[in-house]
Protein backbone atom coordinates (compact mmCIF):
# COMPACT_ATOMS: atom_id res chain seq x y z
CA UNK A 1 0.00 0.00 0.00
CA UNK A 2 1.56 3.06 -0.96
CA UNK A 3 1.06 5.72 2.00
CA UNK A 4 2.87 9.50 2.59
CA UNK A 5 4.54 9.11 6.17
CA UNK A 6 4.77 12.80 6.18
CA UNK A 7 9.03 13.16 5.55
CA UNK A 8 9.18 11.35 2.57
CA UNK A 9 7.59 12.40 -1.02
CA UNK A 10 5.80 9.80 -2.82
CA UNK A 11 7.44 9.76 -6.12
CA UNK A 12 4.90 10.16 -8.41
CA UNK A 13 3.84 9.61 -12.62
CA UNK A 14 1.56 11.46 -14.67
CA UNK A 15 0.58 10.61 -17.86
CA UNK A 16 -1.58 12.88 -20.21
CA UNK A 17 -2.69 13.06 -23.18
CA UNK A 18 -3.30 16.67 -24.30
CA UNK A 19 -3.62 20.00 -22.72
CA UNK A 20 -2.40 18.98 -19.22
CA UNK A 21 -3.54 21.80 -16.87
CA UNK A 22 -4.42 19.29 -14.23
CA UNK A 23 -0.69 18.48 -15.26
CA UNK A 24 0.93 21.73 -14.79
CA UNK A 25 -1.62 22.08 -11.27
CA UNK A 26 -0.17 18.75 -10.03
CA UNK A 27 3.37 19.62 -9.84
CA UNK A 28 2.95 23.19 -8.93
CA UNK A 29 1.46 21.27 -5.96
CA UNK A 30 4.05 18.76 -5.54
CA UNK A 31 6.51 21.59 -4.99
CA UNK A 32 4.63 22.75 -1.92
CA UNK A 33 6.71 21.59 1.66
CA UNK A 34 2.97 19.94 2.77
CA UNK A 35 2.51 17.80 -0.63
CA UNK A 36 2.68 14.19 -0.05
CA UNK A 37 3.82 13.70 -3.81
CA UNK A 38 7.22 14.40 -6.00
CA UNK A 39 6.25 13.92 -9.70
CA UNK A 40 9.23 12.32 -11.11
CA UNK A 41 7.92 11.64 -14.55
CA UNK A 42 5.51 12.40 -16.93
CA UNK A 43 4.01 9.97 -19.78
CA UNK A 44 2.41 11.27 -23.08
CA UNK A 45 0.01 9.25 -25.40
CA UNK A 46 0.68 12.24 -27.57
CA UNK A 47 4.00 13.91 -28.87
CA UNK A 48 2.12 17.01 -29.91
CA UNK A 49 0.17 17.12 -26.04
CA UNK A 50 0.62 20.98 -25.22
CA UNK A 51 1.94 19.36 -21.25
CA UNK A 52 4.94 18.09 -23.21
CA UNK A 53 5.85 21.57 -24.62
CA UNK A 54 5.49 23.12 -21.26
CA UNK A 55 7.85 20.29 -19.50
CA UNK A 56 10.40 21.43 -21.40
CA UNK A 57 10.52 24.48 -19.53
CA UNK A 58 11.47 22.26 -15.89
CA UNK A 59 13.58 19.54 -15.15
CA UNK A 60 10.93 16.89 -15.18
CA UNK A 61 11.48 13.72 -17.77
CA UNK A 62 8.95 13.23 -20.18
CA UNK A 63 8.37 10.27 -22.28
CA UNK A 64 6.17 9.55 -25.45
CA UNK A 65 4.62 6.10 -25.72
CA UNK A 66 1.72 5.11 -27.97
CA UNK A 67 0.48 2.78 -24.85
CA UNK A 68 -1.25 0.79 -27.54
CA UNK A 69 0.25 -2.44 -27.29
CA UNK A 70 1.83 -4.84 -24.53
CA UNK A 71 5.18 -4.12 -25.55
CA UNK A 72 4.66 -0.54 -24.55
CA UNK A 73 3.53 -1.10 -21.50
CA UNK A 74 6.03 -3.57 -19.96
CA UNK A 75 8.83 -0.59 -21.29
CA UNK A 76 6.84 1.58 -19.84
CA UNK A 77 6.36 -0.45 -16.07
CA UNK A 78 10.23 -1.08 -16.69
CA UNK A 79 10.69 2.69 -16.49
CA UNK A 80 8.39 3.04 -13.39
CA UNK A 81 10.50 0.86 -11.49
CA UNK A 82 13.99 2.38 -12.65
CA UNK A 83 12.66 5.44 -11.47
CA UNK A 84 11.02 4.31 -8.53
CA UNK A 85 7.16 5.46 -8.67
CA UNK A 86 4.76 4.32 -6.48
CA UNK A 87 2.05 6.15 -7.53
CA UNK A 88 0.28 7.18 -11.23
CA UNK A 89 -1.73 9.98 -11.42
CA UNK A 90 -4.28 9.80 -14.95
CA UNK A 91 -4.49 13.40 -15.93
CA UNK A 92 -6.67 13.87 -19.00
CA UNK A 93 -4.92 10.36 -20.22
CA UNK A 94 -6.90 9.05 -23.52
CA UNK A 95 -5.48 5.83 -23.20
CA UNK A 96 -7.45 2.61 -21.60
CA UNK A 97 -4.47 0.61 -19.26
CA UNK A 98 -4.56 -2.82 -19.29
CA UNK A 99 -5.83 -4.81 -16.51
CA UNK A 100 -2.55 -6.81 -16.42
CA UNK A 101 -0.69 -3.13 -16.56
CA UNK A 102 -2.89 -1.66 -13.45
CA UNK A 103 -2.75 -5.08 -11.62
CA UNK A 104 1.68 -5.16 -12.03
CA UNK A 105 1.27 -1.64 -10.53
CA UNK A 106 -0.48 -3.37 -7.33
CA UNK A 107 -3.63 -0.41 -8.47
CA UNK A 108 -1.82 2.51 -7.58
CA UNK A 109 -3.37 4.78 -9.92
CA UNK A 110 -5.70 7.38 -9.61
CA UNK A 111 -7.73 9.56 -12.26
CA UNK A 112 -9.64 12.17 -12.32
CA UNK A 113 -13.19 12.52 -14.27
CA UNK A 114 -15.07 15.81 -15.51
CA UNK A 115 -19.17 14.38 -14.05
CA UNK A 116 -20.19 13.03 -10.78
CA UNK A 117 -19.54 9.70 -11.33
CA UNK A 118 -21.14 7.10 -11.72
CA UNK A 119 -23.03 9.38 -13.82
CA UNK A 120 -21.82 9.82 -16.82
CA UNK A 121 -18.78 7.40 -17.56
CA UNK A 122 -16.73 8.01 -21.05
CA UNK A 123 -16.18 10.46 -23.46
CA UNK A 124 -18.23 14.08 -24.40
CA UNK A 125 -19.75 13.97 -21.01
CA UNK A 126 -20.33 17.66 -20.73
CA UNK A 127 -22.74 17.75 -24.07
CA UNK A 128 -24.37 14.94 -22.56
CA UNK A 129 -25.01 16.22 -19.51
CA UNK A 130 -26.09 19.70 -21.10
CA UNK A 131 -28.34 17.49 -23.48
CA UNK A 132 -30.18 16.13 -20.45
CA UNK A 133 -30.90 19.48 -18.76
CA UNK A 134 -29.20 18.36 -15.82
CA UNK A 135 -29.37 20.73 -12.47
CA UNK A 136 -25.21 19.19 -11.19
CA UNK A 137 -22.26 17.96 -12.64
CA UNK A 138 -19.14 18.11 -10.86
CA UNK A 139 -15.66 15.92 -10.64
CA UNK A 140 -14.36 13.04 -9.34
CA UNK A 141 -10.99 11.54 -8.74
CA UNK A 142 -11.35 8.15 -8.44
CA UNK A 143 -8.78 4.90 -8.25
CA UNK A 144 -8.17 3.25 -11.45
CA UNK A 145 -9.19 -0.65 -11.80
CA UNK A 146 -10.12 -2.56 -15.28
CA UNK A 147 -13.39 -0.94 -16.38
CA UNK A 148 -13.39 2.79 -17.13
CA UNK A 149 -14.09 5.34 -15.36
CA UNK A 150 -15.54 2.54 -12.28
CA UNK A 151 -13.08 2.57 -9.59
CA UNK A 152 -13.38 3.40 -5.87
CA UNK A 153 -14.42 7.06 -5.24
CA UNK A 154 -12.20 8.84 -3.47
CA UNK A 155 -13.86 12.41 -3.83
CA UNK A 156 -15.94 14.36 -5.89
CA UNK A 157 -17.13 18.30 -6.35
CA UNK A 158 -20.83 18.99 -6.96
CA UNK A 159 -21.40 21.92 -9.11
CA UNK A 160 -24.82 23.78 -10.10
CA UNK A 161 -25.65 24.03 -13.82
CA UNK A 162 -27.17 27.95 -15.31
CA UNK A 163 -29.35 28.44 -17.57
CA UNK A 164 -27.12 29.67 -19.97
CA UNK A 165 -24.43 27.42 -19.91
CA UNK A 166 -22.84 25.31 -22.27
CA UNK A 167 -20.39 22.36 -22.92
CA UNK A 168 -17.55 24.88 -23.04
CA UNK A 169 -18.88 26.87 -20.40
CA UNK A 170 -19.21 23.80 -18.03
CA UNK A 171 -15.84 22.41 -19.31
CA UNK A 172 -14.07 25.74 -17.89
CA UNK A 173 -15.99 25.89 -14.30
CA UNK A 174 -15.52 22.20 -13.80
CA UNK A 175 -11.80 22.13 -14.98
CA UNK A 176 -11.30 25.15 -12.45
CA UNK A 177 -13.03 22.62 -9.68
CA UNK A 178 -10.80 19.95 -10.37
CA UNK A 179 -7.43 21.79 -10.06
CA UNK A 180 -8.16 22.38 -6.12
CA UNK A 181 -10.00 18.67 -6.43
CA UNK A 182 -7.00 16.67 -7.50
CA UNK A 183 -4.67 17.48 -4.84
CA UNK A 184 -7.30 17.52 -2.36
CA UNK A 185 -8.30 13.78 -2.97
CA UNK A 186 -4.03 12.74 -3.26
CA UNK A 187 -4.14 14.03 0.24
CA UNK A 188 -6.67 12.20 1.45
CA UNK A 189 -5.91 8.52 -0.47
CA UNK A 190 -2.13 9.11 0.90
CA UNK A 191 -2.86 9.64 4.40
CA UNK A 192 -4.96 6.70 4.69
CA UNK A 193 -3.87 4.61 8.18
C1 LIG B 1 -10.16 17.14 -17.69
O1 LIG B 1 -11.46 17.64 -17.73
C2 LIG B 1 -10.13 15.75 -17.09
O2 LIG B 1 -11.09 15.57 -16.09
C3 LIG B 1 -10.48 14.90 -18.27
O3 LIG B 1 -9.81 15.49 -19.36
C4 LIG B 1 -9.63 16.89 -19.10
C5 LIG B 1 -8.15 17.12 -19.21
O4 LIG B 1 -7.78 18.44 -19.07
N1 LIG B 1 -10.14 13.52 -18.02
P1 LIG B 1 -6.24 18.83 -18.90
O5 LIG B 1 -5.47 18.10 -20.00
O6 LIG B 1 -5.77 18.41 -17.55
O7 LIG B 1 -6.22 20.32 -19.08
Amino acid sequence: MVESTGNTKIKTAIFISGNGSNMKNLIKYSKLKTSPIYVNLVLSSNKKANGIRYLKKTKIVSKIFNFKNKKDEEKILKILKKRKINLICLAGFMRILSKDFIEKFNGNILNIHPSLLPKYKGLNTHERVIMNNEKFSGCTVHLVNSKLDSGKIILQKKIRINKKDNPRTLSKKILKEEHVLYPKALKKFLSRT
